[in-house]
């Protein structure tokens, strides 16, 4: 799905960043208010949608299945949705390109309907591990035909009825869960998740919100219990996508690590299984301060501000790692410029995300002149204290758009120029983040 041509880029400090500004809106929720609109009965309407690739790759597959997807406006998008076990047999196979999360979420929804689909994605989606949703779709009854290590390309058979699981996460993903989930939609009976660590509720929340009848019980350790009643007739929604958390990061971390500088980014969904990176930037002695704090569709948002700041490093309570797992390139940036020594650990789970984050990051940031020590589940980092750090080297990014979006960052306090040899994948989760950067900088 990207454009053919690599896109090369340089980042160099240009003074104090400042403004507001707001990000696009929450990846997370826009993959799921498409793929509920196109479950309802009857016309949904999104506003503040992302329009990155990765979302608009859900929105191809929806459409492809039989539902009227239609943009209206910037982030304003109308769908019409087939009725849960109304998607209709793809004629192709389903691009995902470089998104994880609608192939993770897409198969859980062809597995519980009569139809068989062919997801296919890029390079870097095609090494992910997809055995995960596997596992459990196949207890349901559906068939799966992978490449090799559980891999795309792969052919879902789905089955209908399918069988009601349920089902403990052996790794704390809301990915899993909500196939897990979205497949129990077109069940009889009760589909049952069993979540030990919490991950973001936003399926959840959003299946409630679309009238499914679903219950949560938290039990002893804060075990949750999340059980959803098949065969769910949902209503069409009108809804307004949050700010996503993990791109106001960077500008944030940004903020943070430039000297003289005061950024606020407006409209930031403040949902609690996703601000984990808040709290441990506050825990480094971030400055942030949080105003205008209100409910927007069901998720809490609030507009942040960063001023820069002193920060020190810490170590990072594993059980946090849920909270921030796609914030954790970005706060590698923000401890590299702390003072003191970071320690993470717990974070295998960095291993398999749209690259292998804890190698790219700590290769990428010894390439610029930090301290780092790569640990098999974690990062230790020596900051430099505030002081820029060499820079003067050019990252690969690897399909990877929060390595390129953390490297432009790091580049704001460095002695020279940090280059991103590609920053085309940017363009899956932010596609004005460049734009976005460029204007905080103070003439
Ligand atoms: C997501 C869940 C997380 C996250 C991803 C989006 C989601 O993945 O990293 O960017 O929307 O459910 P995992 O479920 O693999 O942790």
């Amino acid at each position: 799905m990207y454009s053919a041509l690599p896109r090369p880029a340089s980042f160099a400090p240009r003074g104090p960043l400042r403004g507001s500004v707001r990000v696009p809106g929450d990846k997370s929720i826009s993959h799921r208010s498409l793929m509920l609109s196109a479950l309802a009965i009857g016309e949904s309407r999104v506003s503040g949608l992302l329009e990155g690739e990765d979302v608009l790759a859900t929105a191809a597959a929806m459409r492809a299945m039989g539902a009227s997807i239609e943009r209206s406006g910037e982030g304003e998008w109308r769908i019409h949705g087939v009725g849960v076990g109304g998607l209709l047999q793809p004629q192709n196979a389903l691009d995902m390109g470089n998104s994880g999360t609608s192939t993770r979420l897409l198969m859980g929804l062809v597995a519980s309907h009569a139809i068989s689909a062919t997801f296919v994605g890029d390079a870097s989606l095609s090494k992910r591990p997809m055995g995960r949703v596997i596992d459990p779709l196949s207890l349901t009854g559906a068939e799966f035909n992978a490449s090799p290590g559980g891999r795309l390309p792969l052919m879902v058979r789905g089955i209908c009825p399918a069988i009601p699981i349920s089902y403990r996460l052996p790794v704390a993903s809301a990915q899993v869960k909500s196939a897990v989930l979205l497949a129990g939609l077109n069940t009889p009976g009760i589909t049952e998740v069993i979540e030990p660590v919490p991950t973001r509720d936003h399926s959840e929340r959003m299946l409630a919100g679309f009238g499914a009848e679903l219950s949560i019980e938290t039990g002893a350790q804060g075990v949750r219990h999340i059980r959803l009643h098949g065969e769910a007739e949902l209503k069409p929604q009108t809804i307004e996508v949050p700010g996503d958390p993990s791109s106001a990061a960077f500008p944030i971390v940004a903020a943070l690590i430039t000297p003289g500088s005061e950024v606020t980014v407006t409209h930031v969904g403040m949902n609690p299984t996703r601000t984990g990176i808040f709290k441990m930037l506050e825990a480094m002695g971030a400055d942030l301060t949080y105003s205008n704090e209100r409910v927007v569709g069901g998720e809490p948002v609030a507009d942040i501000t960063a001023r820069h700041s002193a920060l020190k490093g810490i170590e990072v309570p594993p059980d946090v790692a849920p909270s921030m797992i796609d914030e954790f390139p970005v706060f590698f940036v923000a401890a590299s410029m702390a003072e003191g020594r970071m320690i993470t650990s717990g974070l295998d789970e960095l291993r398999v995300k749209e690259s292998d984050r804890l190698a790219l990051m700590a290769a990428g940031l010894t390439a610029i002149g930090a301290t780092v020590d790569e640990c098999e589940d974690g990062l230790i980092i020596d900051g430099s204290g505030g002081a820029p750090l060499p820079g003067g080297a050019t990252i690969a990014s690897a399909l990877d758009h929060r390595i390129a979006m953390s490297f432009a960052v790091a580049g704001q306090n460095v002695r020279e120029a940090v280059t991103v040899d590609d920053v085309s994948p940017i363009a899956t989760s932010f596609p004005t983040f460049e734009t976005m950067l460029a204007g905080l900088a103070v003439a």
